[in-house]
């Protein structure tokens, strides 16, 4: 309990850091409450549940008016907390990059001087994306973050960006690698899963910024080119924001023409440095224990 109201309250830090006047209208609200205690009786028990302690945890304050002898309900000012949890929740972001942001990807974890290059751009495209992101919304335009060595920070520096527009507008995310994307609408072929066919996909084409992961790596039969044909077309038609990472450059997919042309409108592309973070993170890790073991 005490780890989970240790999250919210850093959650509501977070919020308040992108809408500074979040906790001024709060106070001026509680103010207009607490002078008008006597016309209004609260019948919602406050609970731990709630960071602020005003509600019972569900985000909703029952409220009768003594003068008018009504009863209302009004938000509490977790409401909004949980709107961005529960938003979190259904991105499906891997718990490795659940919690990074943006600001925390590092250029100078990179050796190479043309690598920093590539991520301070790539980064710096990233911190822009998000700060104009309705204007990207507008135009349907995302992002492709490529480069040929695993390890180098596609899927970390795309997992942050879904992780900003989720707290900064509200967006609805998914994220979701082709090879799991591919499982999942295969799996309602057989399966009494409750989904069917249409309604995955369907999820898929309607998601406000879908991040899709390592694009490129499948197998391309018929009917891959078919699904992915589908789902890029509508997304696109609608102007709807799409992330990629993939190992290759757009041109060097093996889709049909018509996907590779729709992914080529859809999204801007990004070099990623042709070098693995994860690698040097593993190396220093070991340098680091073996420090500890040979002492
Ligand atoms: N610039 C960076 N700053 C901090 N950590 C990074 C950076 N790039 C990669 N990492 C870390 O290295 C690991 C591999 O990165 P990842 O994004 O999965 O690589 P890719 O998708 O390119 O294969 C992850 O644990 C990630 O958090
Ligand atoms: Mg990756
Ligand atoms: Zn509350």
């Amino acid at each position: 309990m005490e780890q989970i109201g240790d999250k919210i309250r850093a959650l509501i830090l977070e919020i308040q850091a992108h809408q500074p006047n979040l906790s001024a209208l709060n106070n001026s609200q509680e103010k207009k409450d607490s002078s008008k205690t006597e016309r209004y009786t609260i019948l919602t028990a406050p609970s731990e549940g709630c960071p602020y302690g005003e509600c019972d945890g569900s985000g909703l304050i029952t409220v009768v008016d003594n003068q008018k002898g009504e009863v209302f309900v009004r938000m509490c000012q977790c409401h909004e907390i949980r709107v961005i949890e529960s938003k979190l929740k259904f991105a499906c972001i891997p718990d490795e990059f659940k919690d990074l942001t943006v600001a925390s990807f590092r250029v100078d974890l990179y050796k190479h001087e043309d690598s920093r290059a590539r991520a301070a751009l790539a980064k710096r495209i990233a911190v822009n994306f998000v700060k104009h992101f309705e204007r990207m919304q507008e135009k349907g335009k995302g992002l492709y973050f490529y480069s040929d060595t695993k390890g180098s920070g596609k899927t970390r520096l795309a997992a942050s960006i879904g992780n900003a527009l989720i707290k900064q507008y509200r967006v609805s995310v998914r994220f979701i690698t082709t090879k799991a994307l591919l499982d999942e609408i295969k799996s309602t072929f057989h399966e009494e899963t409750g989904l069917t066919y249409s309604s995955v996909i369907e999820a898929i084409k309607q998601v406000d910024v879908l991040i899709l992961d390592d694009i490129g790596t499948e197998n391309k039969t018929g009917w891959v080119n078919e699904t992915f044909f589908n789902i890029m077309d509508s997304r696109m038609t609608a102007h709807k924001i799409t992330i990629f990472t993939s190992n290759t450059p757009i041109e060097g997919l093996k889709h049909d023409e018509k996907i590779r042309s729709r992914i080529n409108k859809m999204a801007m592309p990004v070099a990623m440095p042709e070098e693995s973070i994860r690698d040097a993170l593993a190396q220093k890790e070991n340098e680091e224990l073996q420090a500890l073991l040979y002492r």
